[in-house]
C-alpha cells in the first residue's frame, strides 16, 4: 500500500509555504510605466534648460541640440507608448482596468488622502485600505491620463505655428502644474524608505508581499485570496518623525451618520465624499488633541 501524504493541518508551516514576493505589475504595465516616464522626463528636463537658460538669449551655444531633443522627447511621448500598446495587444484590458480604478473615487479614498498626513504623527490613526493605486496614486494617474494627450496636441500646435499663444499657456500651465506631482511621484519610488519598497514592481514586476499587503490591502485580498494576509510586524517607517507621546486613550468621536450611510466601496456623489472625509479627518484627531491638554 503508498503512504498517503499528511494532510497539513498546520496553519503556521502553510504560511510558510507562501511566496515573498508577489507580482504587482505585469510587463504590459512596466514597459507602458517607462513608455510614458522616460520621453515625459526627457520632455520636461529639455523644457526645463530651454526656459532657464535660453529665454533671455535664445543665441546662446548649443540651443538647437536642446529645442531638437524636446521634439523628439514629445514625440517618443507619442510613438512609445502606441508601441507598448501594440506590442502587448492582448492586456489592452488591463490597461483600461488600471484607468478605470484610478478615476474611480470612492470614500475611502478620500479618507486615505485626508488621514494619510495626520497618520505619520498621530500613530493611532488607521488608514483605510487601499485598492491597487492609493488615493495620491490616483491623482497622478488621473492628471497624466488628461494631460498627455493635450501635452502632444499643444506641442504638435506650437511646432507647426497654429494657435501659438493659446497652446503655449496651456503646454507651460500643464508642465508647472505638473512639477509637484513629477517631484513627489519621483521622491515616493526612489527616496521615501516607506514606499520606495514598490520601485522593483516598476523594475522586475515583484514586490514584497508584506509591504503590498500593507499598503495595499483591498488590492492584496482581491488579487490573491490564496494567500493569508500577513502580520506586518514591521515596515520600514517614514521618514523617522519625533515620536508622539502616548496620549491615553480617549474614547472617539461617534461617525456623523452621513459617514456611517456610504458604504466603502462604491462611488459616491464628490461633495459628500469630500465632507465625509474631512470630518472623519477631524474626528480622528480630536480624541488626540483633548487628551494633550
Ligand atoms: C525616475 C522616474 C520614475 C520612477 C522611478 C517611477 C517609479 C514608479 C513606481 C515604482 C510606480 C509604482 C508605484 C506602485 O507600486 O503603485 C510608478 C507608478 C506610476 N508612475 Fe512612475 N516613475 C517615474 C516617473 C514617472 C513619470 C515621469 C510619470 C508620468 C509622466 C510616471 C507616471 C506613473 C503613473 C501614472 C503611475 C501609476 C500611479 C502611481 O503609482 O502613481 N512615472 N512609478
Amino acid at each position: 500500500m503508498s503512504a498517503q501524504p499528511t494532510p497539513r493541518t498546520d496553519a503556521v508551516s502553510e504560511h510558510h509555504m507562501e511566496p515573498d514576493e508577489i507580482l504587482r505589475f505585469r510587463a504590459s504595465e512596466r514597459h507602458m510605466h517607462w513608455a510614458v516616464a522616460i520621453p515625459f522626463m526627457g520632455c520636461y528636463l529639455t523644457a526645463a534648460v530651454l526656459m532657464l537658460a535660453y529665454s533671455s538669449n535664445p543665441q546662446r551655444a548649443l540651443h538647437d541640440v536642446f529645442w531638437w531633443s524636446h521634439r523628439v522627447s514629445g514625440l517618443g511621448l507619442i510613438l512609445l507608448p502606441a508601441w507598448a500598446m501594440l506590442r502587448h495587444w492582448y492586456d489592452i484590458a488591463l490597461h483600461m482596468r488600471n484607468t478605470k480604478e484610478a478615476w474611480r473615487w470612492t470614500r475611502d479614498d478620500f479618507r486615505w488622502l485626508f488621514l494619510m498626513g495626520p497618520s505619520t504623527i498621530i500613530r493611532s490613526i488607521e488608514l483605510p485600505e487601499q485598492g491597487k493605486f492609493n488615493a495620491a496614486e490616483k491623482i497622478n494617474f488621473m492628471v497624466l491620463t488628461a494631460t498627455t494627450p493635450l501635452y502632444i496636441v499643444t506641442g504638435l500646435l506650437l511646432w507647426t505655428h497654429q494657435f501659438a499663444f493659446p497652446a503655449w499657456v496651456l503646454h507651460l500651465t500643464m508642465a508647472a502644474a505638473a512639477t509637484p506631482l513629477l517631484l513627489g511621484h519621483i521622491y515616493m519610488a526612489v527616496v521615501n524608505p516607506d514606499t520606495r519598497v514598490g520601485l522593483s514592481g516598476m523594475i522586475t514586476g515583484m514586490v514584497s508581499r508584506h509591504w503590498a499587503s500593507h499598503h495595499y490591502g483591498r488590492w492584496y485580498k482581491e488579487t490573491f485570496p490564496h494567500l493569508h494576509v500577513p502580520h506586518v510586524p514591521h515596515v520600514p517607517s517614514m521618514p523617522q518623525m519625533p515620536r508622539v507621546p502616548q496620549a491615553p486613550r480617549v474614547p472617539r468621536l461617534p461617525a456623523l451618520p452621513v459617514v456611517v450611510e456610504l458604504s466603502a466601496h462604491r462611488p459616491e456623489p464628490l461633495g459628500q465624499l469630500v465632507a465625509a472625509a474631512a470630518v472623519e479627518a477631524v474626528a480622528a484627531a480630536v480624541p488626540y488633541q483633548s487628551a494633550q491638554r
